[in-house]
């Protein structure tokens, strides 16, 4: 793609990622792809605000040259040091040595830690401001969006925002890069709420504290560093993650996650009656195969839906392995305030449902039911997992 004028010498030079097929090695975006979003901003002084992964730096560098004499470069502003924003660093300051970093105190350490890099360097404080002529940047602490120096840059006179990973999301820009000019704006949204709950959901607090440092200034543009460019209705991404971030503290929206795993889909029998009671509630229902769709994905689900609906046989004395491993993740990303219910076959002793309380309370889920049965269900069994799908739906609505 060729780079984009997004406001009066303001540039989006960024580049698209379809070669990578887990993104920080452990997320599916073979299909989905992302972006590296890099901002060049061309005033009376020149920055560059957020780079690429370094396996992109040809691409990356070719579309830099078409608006910019790179050795001309004055600034480098870096929002945050994870190697798919950094990783062109290196290459970049041979070709642009006297260009200066910019960045927090723990990024100044960071250079030095992941590229040796020591000199050229300006650190910055919170609120520290850099006029470049007739544009002004602001540099503001945001820590732990996902990392201890992340930091957010505003562009004053223009209500430009540049959050890096923030208000990002999955999804390689196909040619358009805007909200208002992309054609599916709902997968964009999907997509971002994906990214959110795998990369950011676990610094939710960290997400609201930093939203509240931007409360009451005009924002016009949310310019993040994967995604979508938000120009029509900025709030609306801000709104999104405000939204998200909340869960982290309260119960999310009415909806439950049925995650289920069988070998001989004895559980998946007494599954579909379960199912069935929560239908009867007129809750709406995602239902994900644990061993065939990735956790990345499962992650959207759990974590703006209050209730989940574990459905899984016991192996070797536990908990059936890929259910597990959900958990497990679910569990790392902090998937708190639900309410939750469990059933599974067994052949003998059991201890699937062991396995998944200890989870549960880990979690400080609310576990409403749960039972496990011998072999097929009977129709007894099929009833009272019809009853539990039904007094599960009913504690989320209430
Ligand atoms: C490798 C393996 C290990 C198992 N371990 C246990 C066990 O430790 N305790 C138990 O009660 N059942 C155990 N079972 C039996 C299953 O839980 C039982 O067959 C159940 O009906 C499978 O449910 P499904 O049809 O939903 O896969 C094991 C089965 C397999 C194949
Ligand atoms: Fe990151
Ligand atoms: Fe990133």
């Amino acid at each position: 793609m060729n780079p984009v004028e997004i406001r009066p010498g303001v540039f989006w030079v960024g580049v698209n990622d379809r070669v990578t097929d887990l993104f920080e090695g452990l997320w599916p975006i073979s299909r989905e792809g992302i972006s590296y979003n890099s901002y060049l901003i061309r005033d009376e002084k020149t920055a560059l605000i957020d780079l690429s992964k370094e396996v992109l730096t040809d691409d990356y560098l070719a579309q830099l040259s078409g608006v910019l004499d790179i050795a001309s470069l004055d600034y480098v502003v870096i929002n945050h040091m994870e190697p798919d924003h950094s990783g062109v660093l290196v290459r970049l300051r041979e070709l642009a040595p006297n260009a200066i970093l910019l960045g927090m105190p723990k990024t100044v350490r960071m250079l030095n830690d992941f590229y040796g890099i020591t000199d050229n360097i300006e650190q910055l404080s919170n609120g520290q401001e850099l006029s470049l002529g007739k544009n002004t940047l602001r540099f503001v602490y945001t820590p732990f969006v996902h990392w201890p120096e992340t930091m957010m840059t505003y562009m004053v006179e223009q209500g430009v925002l540049f959050p890096c990973d923030g208000f990002g999301g999955y999804g390689a820009l196909d040619g358009a890069i805007f909200d208002d000019t992309c054609a599916d704006l709902a997968y964009f949204e999907a997509e971002a709420l994906r990214y959110f709950t795998n990369i950011v959901a676990a610094y939710s607090k960290s997400v609201l504290s930093a939203i509240g440092k931007f409360a009451g200034l005009p924002i016009e543009m949310v310019a993040p560093a994967h995604g979508l460019i938000w120009r029509k209705d900025p709030g609306r991404i801000i709104e999104l993650y405000e939204t998200w971030s909340t869960y982290y503290r309260e119960p999310a929206e009415v909806g439950i996650t049925a995650l289920f795993g069988t070998m001989y889909r004895n559980t998946e029998r007494a599954l579909s009656a379960a199912l069935d009671g929560i239908e009867a509630e007129g809750v709406p229902v995602k239902v994900y195969d644990v061993r065939k769709s990735h956790v990345s994905y499962m992650l959207s689900d759990l974590w703006t839906r209050r209730g989940v609906l574990v459905a899984a046989p016991t192996y070797e004395g536990g908990l059936f392995p890929d259910m597990m491993n959900a958990l497990a993740m679910a569990d790392r990303k902090h998937v708190a305030h639900k309410t939750a219910a469990f059933l599974g076959s067994k052949a003998w002793g059991g201890g699937a449902q062991n396995d998944f309380e200890a989870m549960a309370q880990r979690m400080g889920w609310d576990v409403v039911g749960g039972f496990d049965f011998l072999g097929g269900p009977d129709a007894g069994d099929l009833d009272r997992a019809r009853a539990m799908g039904q007094q599960l739906a009913r504690a989320i609505k209430t």
